[in-house]
């Protein structure tokens, strides 16, 4: 895909902004705080429904403005048309919005998106910023929300079974609250009903996710081999409720069945058989943790608290690795991201990077450059003739970068 036009109303730092952009090389630079990573930002939030730098959503609304709007108008290279989307979201209690909660909405082509699972995946984006290049050391929810993303923007109705394990978990997490701590308060007839809905669920997500993370592994193992010199053996393995991937390893154990499972070929009663067993051992487990669950009045366990173990020549990086292996490393699992969208979604994701040149040496920044190709790309940088000059060794000198000066938070295209 790629963006033609971009409309901004009150999202951040901007008011009205109306941009046309080209379809290779953007580059957008400018002093600190003029509001280049806002505008990179809204693509992504306009992309994916969800920013990179925040989960609360009214941070993106102008301060002292009732909502924003942010539209991209793309062209569909595979269908040769041009398509547009729309995200928008109004605060509470305004003149266009009455109700006591906000409101968000998703349009394309004007009309009007319910499920999110219908929107993600029109236009893909990958970003990297420089909050990416802590993937490794930073926080178990943080890898979550890269790899949730990532399998969603590939199999859009990942959205729909997280969204519904998340809401079932809510539920039950009310449910072991009620019971105060006392385990004799326990209603095991209620819990009984969630935990069958979230073992159900809970299911289909591992298999999604082993999935992933094997094929995530294997790319990024590659990047990460380039990137060190061949010198260093990048692993990463998903850890979810303990013995559900060995249990799925065991079940995809039968000839030929592990090809077919991570080619996405599996027959469908050979996946609801994996999935019946890989649900009753979630079950098992979960009902053993209904004690201390309720002592500790929270869902000790389940799928919420997966992570992916990232090893380096079989060690967890976490513990053992320098500072330059972990940002290797997490370029790599970013460049793996890129790959994996690639291949499996039949339109080109459009790359955004933000602000990363500088946080990356030069061995890193060949490796970013090389993995970047023909797509449509955003850059954003303060300096710019430091930029021409990285780019002057990759770009094909038929394409020509198009430049934007951001000043006083307004876009200025120059030539
Ligand atoms: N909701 C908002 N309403 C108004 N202004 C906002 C809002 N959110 C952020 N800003 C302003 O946007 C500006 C920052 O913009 P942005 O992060 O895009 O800067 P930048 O150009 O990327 O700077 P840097 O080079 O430092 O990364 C800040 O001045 C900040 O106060
Ligand atoms: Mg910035």
């Amino acid at each position: 895909m790629i963006i033609k036009h971009i409309s901004l109303d009150n999202y951040r730092s901007y008011g009205r902004l109306d941009l046309d952009v080209g379809p290779s090389v953007n580059i957008v630079y400018g002093n600190n705080a003029q509001g280049k990573t806002n505008l990179i930002e809204a693509i992504n939030v306009c992309s994916c429904t969800a920013s990179h730098r925040t989960s609360t959503d009214r941070e993106l609304v102008k301060i002292g403005e009732d909502g924003y709007s942010i539209k991209l108008l793309c062209h569909d290279e595979v269908y040769g048309n041009d398509t547009e989307l729309q995200a928008s979201y109004l605060l509470e209690n305004t003149p266009k919005n009455s109700s006591n909660k906000p409101k968000r909405e998703l349009y394309h082509d004007n009309m009007k998106i319910e499920r999110i699972s219908d929107y993600i995946g029109v236009c893909n984006t990958v970003i990297f910023a420089p909050e990416d290049l802590n993937l490794v050391k930073g926080s178990p929810s943080g890898r979550r929300k890269f790899f949730n993303m990532l399998i969603i923007k590939v199999a859009p109705s990942y959205f729909n079974i997280l969204n519904g394990t998340n809401r079932i978990l809510n539920q039950k997490n009310i449910c072991i609250k009620s019971f105060k701590g006392k385990t004799e308060n326990i209603d095991n007839n209620a819990l009984d009903f969630w935990d069958f809905s979230l073992a159900d669920m809970s299911a289909d997500l591992i298999m999604y996710r082993y999935r992933f993370a094997s094929l995530l592994s294997r790319k990024a193992a590659m990047h990460h081999s380039v990137i060190s010199g061949g010198e260093e053996n990048l692993s990463i393995q998903y850890m979810s409720l303990s013995g559900s991937t060995e249990l799925l390893e065991r079940s995809l154990k039968e000839d030929g069945m592990y090809d077919r499972f991570m080619e996405g070929r599996l027959s469908e009663g050979d996946l609801s058989g994996i999935k019946r067993i890989l649900s009753d051992h979630i079950l098992q487990k979960l009902q053993n943790s209904r004690k201390n669950d309720v002592e500790k009045g929270i869902s000790t366990i389940g799928v919420h608290r997966d992570d992916l173990d990232i090893k380096l020549n079989g060690l967890s990086m976490r513990g053992f690795s320098s500072q330059g292996q972990q940002r290797s490393a997490s370029l790599s699992l970013k460049l793996a991201e890129l790959e994996i969208i690639r291949e499996m979604v039949s339109n080109s994701p459009v790359l955004l990077l933000d602000d990363v040149f500088s946080e990356l040496d030069a061995g890193r920044r060949t490796s970013l450059l090389a993995g970047m190709k023909e797509a449509q790309i955003f850059i954003t940088c303060t300096d710019r003739s430091y930029i021409e000059n990285e780019l002057a060794a990759f770009l094909m000198t038929d394409v020509k970068p198009n430049y934007y000066r951001v000043e006083n938070r307004t876009v200025l295209p120059e030539v």
